[in-house]
């Protein structure tokens, strides 16, 4: 195929086995990275802004405005750039330098909030707060608002989901990160659509309390719901089987293996994602088909993830991990 525009690009990311050890489970890892703003969100900011739209809540020439730890506001702001929008993201210091230049090349503007918290604090309802005051001030503007748009679910079921199953047919488990809840509760819901029994596993980091864990900071960029923030009303808790939650640890370590040991770049949230999954499919006695979607790359992530400097400054660096992924998967 021959693309006529990048939002031609957007989906069909292609699927990587991870070969385990003393396994017969076939695991295979959905590469989202591979979307034009390389995450999965470009699947639901393209849709947001469809339906937004259609029911003429978005006019030509207006402002789309985001709260946006940094991968939906990337896809917002490369759409915007091809549909003429203005678009401003609304960012705290837990978005990556990287995903700030990026907003920044395609032409969007950065609002940043939160400038005391600590490093390991996110500031979602501040963020959320900046955006509405700015909507009210500039005209043709209008808010997508992620959390509690039904639009970023939506945007999964009739292309991860049904991707996933034309590409692999029968799944027994699927495995994704939790945040706003529209890419897990999403290809949940398309599965099903289209037949599937798979069970869904949602993964959260350790201090995000989505499934009512204990409240606390962490690093994990993008993904999970701080104690100060409102649960997101588009989770549909009845469509997750089981819930995990991800230490900075076990996540920041699981990337550096892989990209050492494997050529495999991605993101926190993936490798916490990763290494929850390996760990609960090797308490299986059964054999199956599990599928790993793993949001983003680790290219946004290198100052932090990837740097030994900051890793070992925040106390980061556990060799337990590496080891037990090692003893898991065949490098
Ligand atoms: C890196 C990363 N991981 C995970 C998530 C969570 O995805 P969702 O909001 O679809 O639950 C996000 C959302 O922004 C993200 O940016």
């Amino acid at each position: 195929m021959i693309a006529k525009s990048m939002i031609d690009l957007i989906g069909n990311t292609p699927l990587l086995e991870l070969k385990l050890k003393k396994s017969l489970w076939k695991v295979y890892l959905k590469l989202e990275k591979f979307n034009p703003g390389q995450s999965m969100k470009d699947r639901m900011a393209l849709n947001m802004i469809c339906k937004a739209e259609q029911e003429g809540k978005l006019k030509p020439g207006g402002t789309i405005i985001e709260s946006s730890s940094g991968n939906t506001a990337t896809g917002l702001a490369f759409l915007s750039a091809i549909k003429g929008y203005h678009f401003i993201a609304v960012v705290d210091h837990h978005a990556s330098i990287d995903k700030i230049k990026i907003i920044k090349a395609y032409g969007g503007d950065i609002v940043m909030v939160g400038s005391d918290k600590k490093a390991d604090e996110v500031a979602v309802v501040e963020r959320e707060n900046k955006a509405l005051e700015l909507s009210k001030k500039i005209p043709n503007s209008f808010v997508l608002r992620q959390h509690e748009n039904i639009d970023n679910r939506g945007a999964y079921v009739d292309s991860l989901a049904k991707e996933l199953i034309n590409e692999l047919g029968e799944i027994n488990e699927l495995y994704g990160a939790i945040g706003t809840g529209g890419s897990i509760c999403g290809t949940a819901l398309g599965l099903k659509k289209y037949g599937s029994k798979a069970k869904i596993n949602a993964i959260e980091p350790k201090g995000s309390i989505i499934f009512g864990g204990q409240g606390g900071p962490y690093f994990q960029s993008g993904t999970g719901n701080p104690p100060d923030a409102e649960i997101p009303p588009i989770i549909d808790y009845s469509l997750i089987d089981k819930n995990f939650y991800a230490t900075d640890k076990e996540a920041f370590n699981t990337c550096r293996f892989l990209a050492k040991s494997l050529g495999i770049l991605i993101g926190g949230s993936a490798g916490g994602v990763i290494y929850k999954a390996l760990e609960d499919i090797y308490k299986k006695k059964n054999v199956g088909v599990a599928v790993i979607l793993t949001c983003d790359g680790g290219e946004k992530y290198l100052d932090k993830i990837f740097d030994d400097d900051w890793m070992k400054s925040n106390n980061l660096i556990d060799e337990k991990i590496e080891n037990k992924l090692s003893k898991w998967l065949e490098v």
